[in-house]
């Protein structure tokens, strides 16, 4: 039987304080914890292992991916870009995000977990906009990854005038084995770039639910396929470390999100250019070329009795406009953009997303649950991601105005 450490590393240790976790057993704060389900036919050791030495010794920076899977996006509203600029370069020349996994909303004093945090980029940007009165977790199971963002967080401190993140080491298949997330809770979780990565997908989901706040919202950018990616391709360590073939079919994911109790909500989403000849070809010799990445943004809130369709109860919503810098107008998901003073009809699992988290001081409320009109029109289930987009113009061109 093989076993994983999970290494937690001090939440307030200064970057001199740092040393490197044990690979064995040697510590009282070392942890043992049980190897992740399998899932999907994927071995989670073996992923485990080789996206490690891809993260962690592969991969020096951003510019040595080979396809902008990892690095996508458009350009972050100004206030991000304000969060990024005053984040440490070593951290950001190792971003190797895929989208914007903030929610746009006032996040302070909100308590924040990044599942597969890397060199910290989204931790110290969420450092930002919780504030001193809040506080961010960062997970990730690579030591080198891990090591950028303990070596800068004094740097961070300094920046910011407070202290408020904290990085653990560990596997996300195992959230629920890491001894200082247990019986925490948060409003908030966020990944970029991480669940195609993981081999047991629904096990993570399933370990999001239960940490997350009734009310709060797990929030994060990933890749997904138009269709199933074939297991040839899934084989490849280096596509499946480039975030392309462990990225789940988007419909898979979909129902397996409601399996776990959400009702999934895409925000934005781009189209993923291939543009490397090796990876082409890979892809190409197996004959796979019809097969179609996107990189997605997807909010999934903890909201109690979501019903697997959108129902129809009548209701409707007036956004107030006063979200700070979102006055004319929000946007919830790609179908909900609310203008202020605007009436908007929404089903009943859309006025619980805004009625029933911290939106619910935004909006005012038309209705109740009362009276059942039938299923809400417009509820889709085709292809959901738009095939241009800004950032479609290859990996050189789509870096310029992301997130990077
Ligand atoms: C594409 S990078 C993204 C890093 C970071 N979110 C960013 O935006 O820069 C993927 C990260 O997920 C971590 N990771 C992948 N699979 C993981 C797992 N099963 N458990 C914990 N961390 C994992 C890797 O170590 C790596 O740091």
């Amino acid at each position: 039987m093989q076993f994983h450490l999970v290494v937690a590393l001090s939440a307030l240790c200064s970057a001199s304080a740092f040393t490197a976790p044990a690979k064995t057993p040697s510590s009282s704060r070392l942890f043992v914890a049980a190897e992740p389900k399998n899932d999907l036919f994927v071995d989670a050791t073996a992923t485990q292992s080789s996206v490690q030495e891809y993260y962690g010794q592969t991969l020096a920076t951003s510019d040595d991916l080979k396809t902008n899977a990892c690095c996508t996006g458009d350009a972050p509203p100004s206030y991000i870009k304000q969060a990024i600029d005053k984040i440490h370069p070593d951290v950001k020349a190792k971003y190797y995000g895929c989208g914007l996994c903030l929610p746009q909303y006032d996040m302070t004093g909100a308590r924040v977990l990044d599942l597969g945090c890397g060199a910290g980029r989204d931790v110290y940007i969420a450092s930002q906009l919780v504030g001193p009165t809040g506080k961010v977790v960062g997970v990730d199971m690579t030591e080198e990854q891990l090591q950028t963002a303990l070596e800068t967080q004094t740097y961070h401190e300094e920046k910011f005038g407070y202290n408020n993140v904290q990085f653990l080491q560990g596997y996300l298949e195992n959230l629920d084995q890491i001894p200082e997330l247990k019986d925490q809770k948060f409003d908030v979780i966020i990944s970029n770039c991480v669940i195609n990565l993981c081999s047991d997908k629904k096990g993570v989901l399933e370990h999001c639910y239960n940490l997350l706040e009734e009310g709060g919202e797990f929030y994060f950018s990933d890749v997904y396929a138009s269709r199933r990616v074939p297991q040839e391709l899934q084989d490849d360590p280096v596509l499946w470390g480039e975030c392309l073939s462990g990225a789940l079919y988007w419909n898979d994911f979909e129902c397996l999100s409601r399996d776990v109790g959400f009702d999934p909500r895409l925000v934005e989403d781009a189209p993923i250019t291939v543009s490397n000849a090796d990876v082409q070809r890979s892809i190409a010799e197996h004959g796979h070329e019809a097969l179609e990445f996107y990189s997605a943004t997807y909010r999934l809130w903890k909201l109690l009795d979501l019903e697997p369709a959108c129902e129809d109860y009548g209701q409707a919503v007036i956004y107030k406009g006063t979200i700070p810098r979102y006055q004319s107008g929000w946007l919830l998901d790609k179908h909900h953009y609310f203008e202020q003073g605007r009436i908007k009809t929404v089903c009943g699992n859309t006025w619980k997303m805004l009625q029933d988290t911290r939106l619910k001081e935004h909006f005012e409320f038309v209705g109740n649950f009362d009276n059942h009109y039938g299923i809400f029109e417009g509820c889709g289930s085709s292809l959901p991601y738009d095939a241009q987009s800004s950032a479609a113009a290859g990996k050189g061109d789509a870096t310029k105005g992301s997130c990077c």
